[in-house]
């Protein structure tokens, strides 16, 4: 059965915990439920949340109205236990164009309870790891990829959870790129447009197209918003070097953290300054090496030893913030740090770009050909084409 209750989004939640009683206490509901557990509700919180046609949009499930026109001293005039085992509450009130009453799922409403200490879902299950995943490099065949969803889901969950994923005998066309590529969401845009050849050229405008050693680093660092994952297709790796590897940015983030306490606090307070050199941009931006968010988690790296500007702080803090940077280039310079490979044609690495720091070693142009194919895409479109797949294995669930 789908949703016997409206609900203001499109998942398909559980029937199998109902409501066993609710009650008017303060400025809450209490309810109770079947498995025992108890929670609080505001009735400002219920209000605003109402899935009531008149307060959520039909056909785009959005809310229609401001929390302003709630009054502050809204309270419930009658609360129950619906049909259904969801809690129905008819409010004193009836403002904007709802309808006076609110019936709340009650697989909804035990997923958004707040009382019991739950929190929004953030972030996700991550692995850090070092050397040891070479052995154990998460590797997909393409077709399977393309044909089996379970496939598709483990794939796209070892990025999120790793940041590296290599998908194997993919055909070397540029349209097989893009399939690839989108089945992970939108590609994004860049200066250099979509999708980038990494080829040798003597003259080339970007370091990647020559034979150097490139130390492990995240893409485009310069930019406000760093691209969230890199795909990188090897069209052809004959040339002598030039193998890839990867260096998981959390990991040396945790290492810093546990040993180096006081660089770990310089690395992700003090900012840096990036700045792209292209002929026909100027991208900037100054923030932290390593990135946290308000809990203190990693959120991501910054680092790219190109386009990093001649720092410019407190004078006394630039030899310190200097050293705490060498301490974390040691570290990711270290090969038990590292994953390698030689990517081999049809290969196809994902890598998460604000984690997994990617590099290669220097090859020798003209010893063979190299031909890399790369383009960017979002986290976010990574994470929600993870989540399509779960609503739709939720949905098969509850039938
Ligand atoms: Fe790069
Ligand atoms: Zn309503």
């Amino acid at each position: 059965m789908r949703n016997p209750i409206s609900t203001p989004d499109f998942e398909t939640y559980s029937m199998d915990i109902l409501l066993t009683g609710a009650k008017v206490n303060g400025d809450t509901v209490d309810v109770s439920w079947t498995d025992g557990q108890t929670s609080r509700y505001h009735h400002m919180w219920l209000r605003d949340n109402c899935a009531c046609s008149g307060c959520i949009d039909p056909n785009s499930h959005e809310r229609v109205d401001s929390i302003a026109i709630i009054p502050a001293e809204i309270r419930p005039l009658n609360v129950k236990v619906g049909l259904h085992g969801g809690l129905v509450v008819e409010w004193e009130q009836k403002v904007g164009e709802c309808n006076g009453v609110s019936e709340y799922h009650p697989g909804w409403l035990r997923a958004f309870d707040y009382s019991n200490g739950s929190k929004p879902i953030e972030g996700w299950e991550m692995k850090t790891w070092g050397q040891d995943l070479e052995d154990d490099l998460p590797m997909f065949s393409a077709q399977e990829v393309f044909e089996n969803e379970d496939v598709k889901y483990d794939f796209l969950v070892a990025i999120r959870t790793l940041g590296l994923a290599i998908v194997t005998d993919m055909p070397k066309d540029y349209e097989a790129f893009e399939r690839i590529s989108s089945q992970i969401g939108l590609l994004r845009d860049m200066n250099w447009g979509k999708i980038f050849e990494i080829i040798p050229k003597p003259d080339g405008e970007y370091i990647a197209n020559r034979g150097f050693a490139l130390d492990a680093h995240s893409d485009a660092s310069t930019r406000e918003y760093q691209p969230g994952f890199q795909i990188f297709q090897c069209v052809e790796n004959t040339a002598t070097g030039g193998e890839s590897f990867w260096v998981d940015g959390f990991y040396i983030a945790e290492i810093m953290k546990r040993d180096y306490p006081d660089q770990y606090e310089l690395l992700t307070t003090v900012p840096w300054e990036f700045a792209n050199r292209s002929k026909g941009t100027h991208y900037r931006w100054t923030a932290p090496v390593l990135e946290l968010d308000l809990a203190g988690n990693i959120t991501a790296v910054r680092d790219t030893t190109w386009l990093r500007e001649p720092l410019r702080q407190d004078f006394d803090m630039v030899p310190k913030l200097m050293e705490a940077y060498r301490t974390y280039v040691d570290l990711k310079s270290r090969r038990e740090n590292q994953v390698e490979r030689k990517l081999v044609e049809g290969d196809v690495a994902f890598v998460d770009n604000r984690r997994c720091l990617h590099g290669r070693r220097a090859f020798v142009p003209g010893s063979g050909m190299r031909h890399i194919r790369t383009c960017y895409g979002e986290r976010e479109e990574l994470i929600s084409s993870i989540r399509m797949i779960e609503r739709a294995r939720n949905a098969r669930e509850n039938l």
